[in-house]
This record gives structure tokens, C-alpha cells and sequence, in this order.
């Protein structure tokens, strides 16, 4: 079914139009085209392009998230079973040992302009080295508002990468996400420099965000790993044997890492800010030394479990979507963080408690125990079951030494049986 002749300039209708169009075109039913009318909002039209209806994500709470001495309950939304109870899980098996310890971060976000085709790399070096100050104030003129909070571009850095050299322009964006003011002041550099005879490649923000560090450590007691099979310097043990595995193989760390993501994804959409630039700046920073690697680590020392981490976490807590959406807005009242530096500090603690959670989890009874007994709601929904027969069908399926979709249709099935006899 060809879509040639209402898809050019779709972006200009109404979004009643478009999914009217939509609706003739796939003969979606009344109530799917309802749907999508009825889960539409003004707002979501005024975010993006060709805008249909929103998609909605469910929402949970971590509770007792211990950083810094202070007790935060912080938003997730997800839309995973057991990813929202590991993140409580592990807050609290880490809160009996005194909670995170997050170092002070550092903040400032990379604006990167990078030339090329040049003839004498060491000239032209030293030319740009000679030319900071000024770098600095074009970009300044650009978006002068930041630098009246006394942020802005601080610093430039000069790079060269294979042929290209790259012109790293540090902006301090105070509390914002920063995107755009990042991108404005590396136009105005690059104008510059191409007017000053240089070929540009490329001006935007990297979402390598390594002058955006934040590291987090915990202490974890023994007995607060334990489980009833297992005493709690062995799970400690273990623990640090699949942290050590994590980083030097990465088969292991990306699967490692993905634990660590479930958490801080859910809180970074909460927060308004950009995931896909927190996912692709952490699995860069997973590679920095050539071999992709788990970002956190365990090790067992003076009778604890030490858990550390560092990711780059360049969070603003005003800008982008953040002002606009009323959840988002709420999600800081919940959580009561009120700067760029403490929501870093939480997510980045969120991150290693999810991942304690999970290794816990591998260390002991393996992720199915948990994570399938969560998933039962789900299997028993995809499987369709009305409301009133979830619950019944979930209690069955506990029950079960091993279940999958087949099962749970024949259990659902007998569920079924028993109401109407
Ligand atoms: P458990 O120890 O059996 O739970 O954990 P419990 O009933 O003993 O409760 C202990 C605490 O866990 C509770 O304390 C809660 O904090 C929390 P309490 O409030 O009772 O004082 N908790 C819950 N919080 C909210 N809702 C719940 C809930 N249940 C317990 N329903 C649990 C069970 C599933 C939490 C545990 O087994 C676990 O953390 N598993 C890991 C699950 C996970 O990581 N899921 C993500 C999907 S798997 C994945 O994507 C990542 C992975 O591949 C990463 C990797 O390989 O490294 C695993």
C-alpha cells in the first residue's frame, strides 16, 4: 500500500486530520481511532512533528534512595516489570550501610567545531591556540544570558584526530540541559572560523560528556546481601567476581551496563532530560580505554562490598521539555532535587543500586526467580486476560515450576472453566 500521495507535507495538517488520514489508509477500527483521539494532547503536538496521540509510559517511585545523608524518593518510569522493585531493592540494601557517597561533579558540556583540509597542522594549531580568547567571546556574544549566571564558554581545547582538528569549546550551562545554547555558540564559532579561511566540518554539541563526571561510591555490610541460602560475604564474593568479569569481557558488560541503564534511563526520562544523550555518552564512557567494559565495579574490602562508579551525567534541572510537562515538573516536587549537580548525584546512585540489585540477584538465585515472578502481570495480560482474572492467573502461575505463554493460556483457560461452572 503505497503512501506517495498524503505524505509529503503530512506535517502541515492538524493531528484530527492526520489520523484521519491514518484511518482510512490502515481501516483502523472506531475504537483504535478513539483511542488515539482520546490519548492526544496539546502538548504533545506542540513537542514533535506529524503528531499523532502520546504514548504513555508507566510511572513508580524509588523509595529511601540514601545520597549524601539526605532520603530521596525518586521517579522512574519504565515500562519493564521488576526494574522499579530492583531499584528499591538495591536503595535499601544500600541504605543500611549509610547510603551513597557522591563526590562533587564537574559541569561543562563540549561544543565541538572541527575543520579539516588543513595544509600545516602544527600552524594551524598554533593559530587557534593564539585565537582562545576570542573563540571564547564570540561564543559569549552568542547566547549572552549564560554568561550573565555566570556560566558560558570557560575554556577551548584543541584537538587533532586523524586529519581533523577539533575545536572543544567547554560551556558551563549552569542549570540547564544546555543543547541548544551549545549548539548556538558553536555556530557562531564555526561562522568565524570559516570566514577566517577555515573548512568546517561539523559544529554541534558531543554527547561525549567527560567534563560532566560524576562518581558515586558505596559501602555495603554483609548481612545486608545475605540471603536465606546464602551467608553474605559469599554473595559479597560473587558479587565482585562479576564485576571482575564485566570488565574484561564485553559479552558480559553490555548486558552489566544494561542493568545499570534500567535505572538511570527510567530517572532521566522522569527528569525531562534527553536519555538517548545520557545512553550514548555512557557507553562511550564504557570504551574509553579501547575495550568496552562494565561501568561500575565491586570489590569485597575491609569486611564490606565497595561498589563505585563514574559516568558523565550532563542532567539539567530547567530546559528542554522539562518547563512544559506538568508530570516532570511534578517528579522534582517528589524528589525535592532542585539543582543539575544533586539530580546527577541521585541518578548516578539510582544507576549503582539497580546494578547491585541485579548482581545480587545473578550472584544468588538467578534473575528468573525475581524478574519472572514481576513479569507474571505481564505474560498473564499478553496472553489476555481481563482484569478480574490477572490476579487469579498470576497466583496460578507462581505456582509453576516453569512457565511460558503456553501455560498460561492453559491456565487462564482453566480459570476460565472454573467461573462458568
Ligand atoms: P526479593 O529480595 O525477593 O524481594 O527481591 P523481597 O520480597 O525480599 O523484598 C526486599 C526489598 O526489595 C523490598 O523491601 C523492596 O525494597 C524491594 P521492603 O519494602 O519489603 O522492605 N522489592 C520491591 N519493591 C517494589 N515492588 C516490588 C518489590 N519486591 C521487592 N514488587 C526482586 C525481588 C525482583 C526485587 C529481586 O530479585 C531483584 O532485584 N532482581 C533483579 C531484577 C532486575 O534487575 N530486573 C531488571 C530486568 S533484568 C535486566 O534487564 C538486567 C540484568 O540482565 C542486568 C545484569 O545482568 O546485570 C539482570
Amino acid at each position: 500500500m503505497s503512501n506517495e500521495h498524503w505524505s509529503h507535507g503530512f506535517y502541515r495538517l492538524t493531528p484530527e486530520q492526520r489520523r484521519q488520514i491514518l484511518a482510512e489508509h490502515y481501516q483502523l477500527s472506531q475504537a483504535d481511532q478513539e483511542y488515539l483521539a482520546n490519548h492526544a494532547t496539546a502538548l504533545g503536538n506542540d513537542l514533535v512533528e506529524n503528531y499523532i496521540t502520546d504514548y504513555s509510559l508507566p510511572e513508580g517511585v524509588v523509595t529511601g534512595l540514601v545520597v549524601n545523608g539526605k532520603n530521596y524518593t525518586l521517579p522512574l518510569v519504565v515500562e519493564e516489570p521488576s526494574v522499579i522493585a530492583a531499584a528499591n531493592n538495591g536503595a535499601q540494601r544500600i541504605a543500611k550501610s549509610g547510603g551513597f557517597y557522591a563526590e562533587e561533579p564537574s559541569r561543562a558540556l563540549v561544543g565541538q567545531v572541527v575543520i579539516d583540509h588543513v595544509q600545516d597542522p602544527a600552524a594551524k594549531v598554533a593559530w587557534l591556540k593564539n585565537q582562545e580568547a576570542k573563540l571564547i567571546e564570540i561564543a559569549n556574544a552568542a547566547h549572552p544570558s549564560m554568561a550573565k549566571r555566570g556560566g558560558g564558554a570557560k575554556q577551548v581545547r584543541i584537538r587533532q584526530v586523524g586529519r581533523f582538528i577539533s575545536v572543544d569549546l567547554l560551556i558551563d550551562v549552569c542549570q540547564a540541559m544546555g543543547a541548544n545554547t551549545v549548539n548556538t555558540m558553536a555556530e557562531a564559532v564555526a561562522h568565524y572560523l570559516s570566514e577566517n579561511g577555515n573548512n568546517v566540518v561539523t559544529a554541534i554539541l558531543s554527547n561525549y560528556a567527560t567534563d560532566s563526571l560524576q562518581t558515586v561510591t558505596c559501602k555495603v555490610d554483609y548481612p545486608a546481601l545475605a540471603t536465606k541460602q546464602m551467608d553474605g560475604e559469599l554473595v559479597a564474593k560473587r558479587i565482585a567476581d562479576l564485576s571482575d568479569l564485566a570488565q574484561v569481557d564485553p559479552y558480559r558488560a553490555a548486558t552489566h551496563n544494561k542493568g545499570i541503564m534500567n535505572g538511570i534511563d527510567a530517572a532521566v526520562i522522569a527528569s525531562g532530560n534527553d536519555w538517548r544523550a545520557i545512553e550514548s555518552g555512557a557507553h562511550a564512557f564504557a570504551s574509553r580505554d579501547g575495550h568496552y567494559r562494565g561501568l561500575s565495579t565491586w570489590q569485597v574490602t575491609n569486611s564490606q562490598l565497595e561498589g563505585k562508579m563514574t559516568l558523565p551525567m550532563p542532567v539539567g534541572v530547567v530546559g528542554g521539555s522539562i518547563g512544559l510537562n506538568r508530570l516532570t515538573k511534578l517528579n522534582y516536587r517528589l524528589s525535592g532535587i532542585k539543582s543539575s549537580q544533586e539530580l546527577a548525584a541521585v541518578i548516578v546512585s539510582l544507576g549503582l543500586a539497580q546494578n547491585l540489585a541485579a548482581i545480587r540477584a545473578l550472584a544468588t538465585t538467578g534473575i528468573q526467580a525475581g524478574h519472572m515472578k514481576l513479569q507474571y502481570r505481564s505474560l498473564a495480560i499478553s496472553v489476555g486476560a481481563k482484569q478480574a482474572e490477572i490476579d487469579p492467573l498470576v497466583e496460578k502461575l507462581s505456582q509453576q515450576s516453569h512457565v511460558d505463554q503456553k501455560i498460561a493460556k492453559q491456565l487462564l483457560a482453566t480459570i476460565r472453566k472454573g467461573d462458568s461452572q
